[in-house]
Order: structure tokens, then sequence, then C-alpha cells
């Protein structure tokens, strides 16, 4: 059996995504032939992926700079997206805020703004985005984090985001099933060479104990990530809608409690020291 996966004719939106793992899958999405638009906050950034994108191979790349945390900002560059390419056969859903802080020590804008980020952006890309699909066809991929079910702390404001971000993905797979529209959503463990690892891995010992508690040893690639992306978007995936689906080594399986401790832990230290 041969297994073809055919991106040529497709119309990719990738929305935060000018870095990481997001850039990742809009720069796999481009080299398989497809028309790729990105989009975050920062032009350069934009403008810097969008080079890349035409690098790789998209048939067509675009980009516009947008914040996921206004919803008429999002309809518009959304907008013309659609003007330029048609309907959207894949739109991936990723940007996202994150630091390390207990919720007693953080302000309350602190942990609005990343449940703003997270999830009501995410509901903003799609809500935004649902006229402008391809129907019947096309395929959201929301991108969660595994505090989202794992209880972490330091992460309360991301878990309680990517909680809602997972629960939103199952409703609207069941409301935008009838049209043929499928909602997943992909929870990446510990990604190389990303801002997210950056920020909460920041030491090699702890970077160390995190590939330990990963079943298969490593840290996950971007390509890991993208590859599932291309799997989801597929015929390949054609029935399958309303998935949380773990992209990361097993870690699922052991559960991810030791990580929250640890940065738990170091904050409760500096607020000794
Ligand atoms: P990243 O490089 O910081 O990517 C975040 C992207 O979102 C950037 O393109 C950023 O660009 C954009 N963005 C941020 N705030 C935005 C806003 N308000 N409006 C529009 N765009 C915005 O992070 P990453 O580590 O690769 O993470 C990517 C995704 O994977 C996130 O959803 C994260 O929760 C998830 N994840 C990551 C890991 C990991 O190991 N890194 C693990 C699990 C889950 P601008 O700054 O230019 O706006
Ligand atoms: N600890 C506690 N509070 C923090 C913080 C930290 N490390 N970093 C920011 N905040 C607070 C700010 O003090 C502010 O609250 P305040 O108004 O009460 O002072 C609030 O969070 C918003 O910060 P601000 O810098 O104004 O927001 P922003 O909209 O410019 O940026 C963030 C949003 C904070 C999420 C920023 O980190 C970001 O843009 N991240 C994107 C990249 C990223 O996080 N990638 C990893 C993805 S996994």
């Amino acid at each position: 059996m041969t297994i073809e996966m055919d991106f040529k004719n497709k119309n990719v939106v990738v929305v935060g995504g000018t870095s990481g793992i997001n850039r990742g899958i809009a720069e796999t999405f481009a080299a398989q032939g497809a028309a790729v638009a990105v989009a975050s906050r920062n032009q350069d950034k934009v403008d810097d992926t969008v080079t890349a994108l035409n690098k790789a191979g998209a048939s067509k790349a675009l980009g516009a700079a947008f914040d996921v945390r206004d919803p008429e900002a999002v309809a518009a560059g959304l907008q013309t997206f659609h003007d330029e390419l048609g309907p959207f056969d894949i739109l991936v859903s990723g940007a996202a805020g994150n630091f390390p802080a207990l919720v007693a020590d953080m302000s309350i804008n602190a942990f609005r703004s990343v449940v703003e980020i997270d999830l009501m952006g995410t509901i903003h890309v799609m809500k935004m985005a649902y006229p402008l699909l391809k129907k019947p066809g096309a395929s959201i991929i929301n991108i969660s984090a595994p505090q989202g079910y794992q209880a972490s702390e330091a992460q309360g404001h991301v878990g309680a985001a990517k909680a809602g971000v997972d629960q939103i993905t199952r409703v609207l797979a069941l409301e935008w099933g009838f049209e043929g529209v499928r909602v997943n959503s992909i929870v990446p463990g510990f990604i190389e060479d990303t801002e997210g690892v950056k920020r909460l891995l920041t030491d090699a010992e702890f970077k160390q104990t995190c590939i330990d508690y990963t079943p298969l040893q490593r840290f996950g690639q971007k390509r890991d990530v993208a590859n599932m992306c291309l799997m989801l978007s597929s015929e390949l995936a054609a029935f399958v809608t309303g998935q949380v689906i773990e992209v990361d080594g097993g870690l699922y399986l052991r559960g991810s409690s030791f990580f929250g401790k640890s940065l738990g832990d170091k904050l409760r230290a500096d607020k000794l020291n």
C-alpha cells in the first residue's frame, strides 16, 4: 500500500506561526508545497517567516500581524488570508504565553493575559475562521500543553487556559462535525530549542530530569509535532475528530507532576532568599 499525503492544493493558516513549534508546523506544510499564511504580533517575525516559507517551497506564503486577544483584528487578518487564498483547508491555532508564577504571587492581569492569549485567543481564531473554512473538509488543530491535564504548580494560568482549549476542541468537534469540519488538539511534551523550554527549564539538571521522565528518553523535536499535524490533516485521519493527542514521547503515562513541583519549589525558595 502506498500512503499518500498531498498538500499541494491546500491552504494552511498557522496563527502564532512565527517561532518555535508553530513555525516548524508552517515550514513543514510549506515544504509539502502548500500555500501557507502565518500570523503573530510582530511584523518583523512575520516577514522573516514568510521569507522562510517561500524558501521551504510554499506555493504561496503570506503573513499578517495581529494580537489574538483582539477579535476584530483576528477577523480582519484572517479575512486578508481568505481574500488571497480562498477557503482554509487547515487551521492551526497555537499562539501562547507562559511564565512561571504562583497564583498568590501574580497579578490578576498576569493571570488574565495568559488566559486571554491561550484560551480566548484560540476561541477568537476558531470563531473568526469558521465562515472562512472549507466545508466539508477543513481540519482545525489547536496546540495545547500537558498543564491542561496535569495540575502543575506555577502554571495555574496556563493549565486553566489549556484545559479550556482542550474542552472547546471537543465541543466544536461536535458542533462543526455536521459540516465536515474536524477539530483536534495536540499536546506537545518537552520540545527542544523552543521558547517554552527556555522559559521553564532553566538549568541543565532540570532538563535532564525532564528527559529521564520521558519514556522515549529524549526531548521532542519541532518536526515531531509538525508530522502529527500532517497526519491529522490528511486522509489518514479523515475519521478522527475531537481528540486531544499527546506528542510527548509517552510523558502522559508517567505524568509530569515533578515538573510543577520543581517550578513551585524554586519560586518558594526564591521568596525566602
Ligand atoms: P513561541 O516560540 O513563543 O511561540 C508562540 C507564538 O505565538 C509566536 O509566534 C508568538 O509570536 C505568538 N504569539 C504570542 N502571543 C501572541 C498574541 N497575543 N497574539 C498573536 N500571536 C502571539 O513558543 P513555543 O514554545 O514554540 O510554543 C508554541 C506552542 O506550543 C504554544 O501553544 C505552547 O503552549 C505549546 N507547547 C510548547 C511546549 C514546548 O516545549 N515549547 C510544550 C507544550 C506545549 P509574537 O511574539 O510575535 O506574537
Ligand atoms: N511573573 C509574574 N507576572 C508576570 C511575568 C512573570 N514572569 N511576566 C509578565 N507578568 C505580568 C506583567 O507584570 C503584567 O501584569 P501587570 O500589568 O499586573 O504588571 C502581565 O503579566 C502582562 O504582562 P505584559 O508584559 O504587559 O503582557 P504582554 O501582553 O506584553 O505579554 C506575556 C504577554 C506576559 C505572556 C509574555 O510573556 C509574552 O508575550 N509571551 C509570548 C511568548 C511565550 O511566552 N512563549 C512561550 C509559549 S509556551
